[in-house]
């Protein structure tokens, strides 16, 4: 299969994931707003169609818009999150039509299109795989609407792995000079370019921290400790009353949580989701420990000490497997710690890509050298003090965003993402 052909059939593939994510939801889930943090998932779905138009349609075509109207409504700066529910949305046979017309644009421009040309918004399908990475983000964004809204998404739950048993533990990562970020010619922005960067020794523990753990953390009291809490944590820990991660709630019978519309047991094997990075550094100075930094986590997740370079994914270059990390969708649930072994990096940290997102202590902060493309909206913006990087990717991320060098953001309190978190300490001797 030649790029183009691989192009259209990855093209398909990520439309038809779509369609598969949004066909068990009926129409008044699909355009209703249940949470001023998320958009109505006709919103994301009409997005998709407006983010490849502009980018890729009129880009490359320099063609009018199919209708201007809609450049507006489902710009994501112009028609903020708090916005959406209010604005006249397509339903949905109206935005299928609609991204419908702008997909055979695309695929009529991608028969005439050269790869090699000089333009780096072209050369080696850069603007496709932009699309498509587009894409496979919003169908994330879309379920974790879909876990807030009420009422069951699909009757019948995926069964999980069995996973291991497994002891807490920590990693050693000794003092030196590593790669960090990449210059591949592909997005986003934010990773590159590959520079060095000097650390001192630390340690990080192996697996995400668990359910488990997180329930002796609140069952020593942490949440009424203030001396645990940063000043805005607590701060935020007192106004919202927030005594359990997201979707939590407690019975008779113990501690449950919400998955997708099933209120199940809380699985204590399970990495702990949907906590606020608040709670992630409320839970580490719990544990004497802290949050790695997004650069311990990248050397922990990607460095090969043997081969003395970077992977691109924990366990090689391979591209995941569901053997290797639970992402793609598959589960609608981080998998037990412990579940996949053969996806560990070679400095022995697992589960680093897929089952949950994970919180470290950095701001989200462009390299030095830092240069916005293809557009200075995607990362600029959202660089400084107000956003903590995310690293590694969740159960709901699809592979082809799963990598080493990713950056994702978010606000502290925010607990509607997949996202749990794993401890570092400061090194010493191994
Ligand atoms: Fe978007």
């Amino acid at each position: 299969m030649d790029l183009k052909q691989q192009i259209a059939a990855d093209l398909a593939e990520a439309r038809q994931r779509t369609h598969e994510l949004l066909a068990p939801v009926e129409d008044e889930r699909l355009t209703t707003q249940y949470d001023m943090l998320m958009s109505p998932p006709v919103w994301d779905y009409a997005h998709i169609g407006v983010f490849e138009e502009l980018w890729l349609v009129q880009r490359l075509s320099g063609a009018p818009p199919i209708d201007e109207e809609l450049l507006h409504t489902y710009n994501a700066i112009e028609t903020p999150r708090v916005a959406r529910g209010r604005r006249k949305l397509l339903d949905r046979p109206s935005a299928a039509t609609y991204l419908a017309e702008v997909r055979r644009r695309t695929l009529a421009l991608l028969e005439e299109i050269e790869f090699d040309s000089s333009d780096p918004l072209v050369r080696d399908g850069f603007v496709y795989d932009l699309i498509l990475q587009h894409e496979h983000q919003h169908d994330e964004t879309i379920l974790q609407t879909l876990q807030l809204t009420p009422g069951r998404y699909r009757e019948r739950l995926p069964d999980l792995p069995g996973g291991r048993v497994v002891e807490p533990d920590m990693v050693y990562v000794p003092a030196g000079r590593y790669p960090i970020g990449s210059d591949s010619h592909e997005p986003y922005d934010n990773e590159h370019p590959c520079h060095e960067t000097e650390l001192s020794a630390f340690w990080i523990d192996r697996f995400p921290v668990s359910n488990g753990e997180y329930l002796r953390f609140i069952a020593h009291g942490s949440y009424e400790r203030e001396e645990l809490w940063s000043v805005d944590g607590w701060e935020w820990r007192s106004i919202f009353g927030i005594q359990a991660p997201e979707y939590w709630t407690q019975s008779d019978e113990g501690w449950c949580s919400s998955r997708f519309g099933h209120l199940l047991p809380v699985d204590p094997r399970l990495p702990v989701s949907h906590v606020s990075w608040f709670e992630a550094d409320a839970y580490a100075r719990w544990a004497g420990k802290r949050l790695p930094t997004e650069l311990e986590w990248e050397v922990a997740a990607a460095w090969d000490p043997v081969a003395a370079r970077c992977r691109r994914y924990p366990w090689g270059e391979d591209a995941p497997t569901p053997e290797l990390a639970n992402l793609d969708q598959r589960l609608l649930s981080p998998a037990p710690v412990g579940a996949y072994p053969g996806g560990a990096s070679a400095l022995g940290c697992e589960q680093m890509l897929g089952d949950v997102w994970e919180w470290t202590s950095s701001d989200f902060l462009p390299y030095a050298g830092f240069r916005a493309f293809p557009y200075p909206e995607y990362s600029e913006p959202f660089f400084g003090s107000e956003f903590k990087v995310l690293r590694g990717a969740s159960w709901a991320t699809r592979p082809r965003v799963a990598r080493n060098t990713f950056r994702n953001w978010d606000s502290r309190l925010k607990r509607q993402i997949f996202a749990g978190f794993r401890c570092a300490s400061d090194g010493g001797a191994a």
